[in-house]
């Protein structure tokens, strides 16, 4: 059955497995044989081409999928998109545009932060779509237009292929709403090959995470553009089931502050996807080294240097948030094996949080 762990000791090792076949699934199911989109009512398009600005709303790890998906609607949709914190959007809402559409995105459906912001806003008259991975929930029952996320069941508390599964559903959204010099059908195909090779590298994963966290009490993610949108995913991974306290942040605030806290042994992992802050990515690791990080590069193939720890294969740069985060996934799924906590079941967390 879906919901069985077969072989797996954790459901989250099970999960990150299934992420290269959830992307041929969206695929699949989004496109059809000729490389159109097939899976979005043309209402849902001509709804959003009416709006002026695009506001996406989640928490957890889909916000952090949010971050990713704004790219895609700004870059290939050329719509204006502001991503938000559900919690904080429902009692401060900001100023919006004349003609606002909403974007939900939610594993569950049933997040109550993410509710009172859809009760709000259809309070207010405006055009909602949930993208959830739950398709009989609250968020795609309420909103005007679903779309489902197709990840399958999961139970890990650690979100993992819900979030690669959310980016993938906006690529597509964002792709069928512009025209893009790009087969994203085919490079998703390509996206589903290299997230097999990655987490066919376990072995690789494992040794990171033992010598670089075994005995930490910090650790941070760096990265700049979409790698600092990254590093907020691949850092709340790290903290939620290790407890490891890990910090994602953009690489250039270091200088502004968080520097200070570097020690002797500090791990700090870069992750370095993006060809036009790649140099200025390169100082920033140099400057926590001279002061005694150990930092652990995560590059991409054409911007890789000889003792980066891993080399990540290469996809469309817009879509290397996809490859970037499963070392992150693995590294905080064997960090947390090897101080002997419940991988599935980390203290205080709750996979549905469906109070305020
Ligand atoms: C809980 C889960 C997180 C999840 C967040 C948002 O806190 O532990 O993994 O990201 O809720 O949930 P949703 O179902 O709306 O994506």
């Amino acid at each position: 059955a879906q919901t069985d762990k077969g072989a797996y000791p954790y459901y989250m090792l099970k999960e990150i497995d299934e992420q290269a076949v959830v992307a041929r699934t969206l695929a699949g199911h989004y496109f059809n044989d000729e490389g159109e989109i097939v899976g979005i009512g043309c209402a849902i398009g001509d709804t959003i081409k009416q709006a002026d600005r695009l506001y996406i709303i989640a928490a957890g790890t889909s916000y952090h999928a949010g971050l990713v998906g704004k790219r895609y609607f700004e870059n290939w949709a050329n719509i204006p998109t502001e991503v938000h914190i559900a919690s904080e959007f429902a009692y401060d809402q900001p100023l919006l545009s004349e003609h606002p559409f909403f974007i939900f995105l939610s594993q569950s459906g049933e997040t109550a932060d993410s509710r009172e912001v859809l009760d709000n806003i259809k309070r207010q008259g405006f055009p909602t779509l949930t993208i959830a991975n739950v398709m009989n929930s609250t968020l795609t029952r309420e909103a005007d237009f679903a779309l489902p996320v197709l990840a399958g069941p999961e139970i890990a508390v650690a979100s993992t292929k819900a979030y690669t599964a959310q980016i993938i559903v906006q690529a597509i959204l964002a792709y069928s709403l512009g025209e893009v010099e790009l087969d994203l059908k085919q490079e998703l195909a390509k996206v589903a090959v290299e997230i097999q090779a990655i987490t066919d590298e376990k072995a690789t994963f494992q040794a990171i995470a033992e010598s670089a966290l075994k005995d930490q009490h910090s650790a941070f993610y760096i990265g700049r553009g979409l790698d600092a949108a990254v590093a907020l995913e691949a850092a709340l991974k790290l903290k939620e089931i290790s407890y490891i306290q890990t910090e994602g942040f953009a690489a250039g605030e270091l200088k502004h502050g968080t520097i200070s806290l570097i020690e002797e042994g500090t791990p700090v992992f870069a992750l370095l996807t993006q060809a036009k802050t790649a140099g200025l990515l390169r100082g920033e690791v140099a400057q926590v080294a001279a002061r005694g990080a150990n930092t652990i590069t995560i590059s991409s193939k054409s911007l890789a240097r000889p003792d980066d720890a891993y080399v990540l294969p290469e996809v469309d740069e817009l879509l290397m948030p996809l490859l970037a985060v499963i070392p992150a996934q693995l590294i905080a799924y064997y960090a947390t094996l090897a101080r002997g906590l419940d991988v599935d079941r980390p203290r205080n967390l709750a996979k549905s949080v469906t109070v305020q």
